[in-house]
């Protein structure tokens, strides 16, 4: 049986292809999810993909896969600057966490960047678009693999 990586979307990233393209492009989020999960076939892990716009629901489903989860591939938009309380949950993971975002959040506004779950993520892939999660997926299969 294939490992399974989490694949986890904060707030505002299901209105992506709609959401200001110029910044975050024309893929939806089921392009991504499609992409990923393509990507994951391809290096022989499965996909458990999810997204919310609230906070304590992205909390309860790291705490849900604890147990379960590989992997960790999370997009937390604008809660990466924010959430102490997200990264506290990731925190109690043992597995390898792979933080994405769409957009170079370094090459942006102040607020941007800082983010807590740099604090414990082992790997961090900005301004690739949806290739990111690509990149993710790709990194964690040599890194599982090994
Ligand atoms: C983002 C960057 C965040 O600063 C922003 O709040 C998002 C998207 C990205 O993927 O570039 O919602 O995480």
């Amino acid at each position: 049986m294939s490992m399974t990586v989490l694949v986890i979307n904060g707030p505002n990233l299901n209105l992506l292809g709609e959401r200001d393209p110029d910044m975050y492009g024309t893929a939806t989020l089921a392009d991504v999810e499609q992409l990923c999960r393509s990507e994951a076939e391809t290096v022989g892990l499965s996909v458990e993909f999810f997204q919310s716009n609230h906070e304590g629901a992205l909390i309860d489903k790291i705490h849900e896969v604890r147990r379960s989860a590989s992997a960790v591939v999370g997009n937390f938009g604008a809660y990466t600057h924010t959430s102490i309380a997200i990264m506290d949950a990731l925190a109690v993971l043992t597995v390898p966490i792979v933080e994405v975002h769409l957009s170079d959040i370094y090459a942006r506004e102040d607020f941007r960047q800082h983010s807590y779950i740099s604090l414990v993520a082992e790997k961090v892939i900005v301004g690739e678009g949806p290739q990111g999660y690509v990149l993710a997926l790709r990194h964690l299969a040599s890194r599982l693999a090994g």
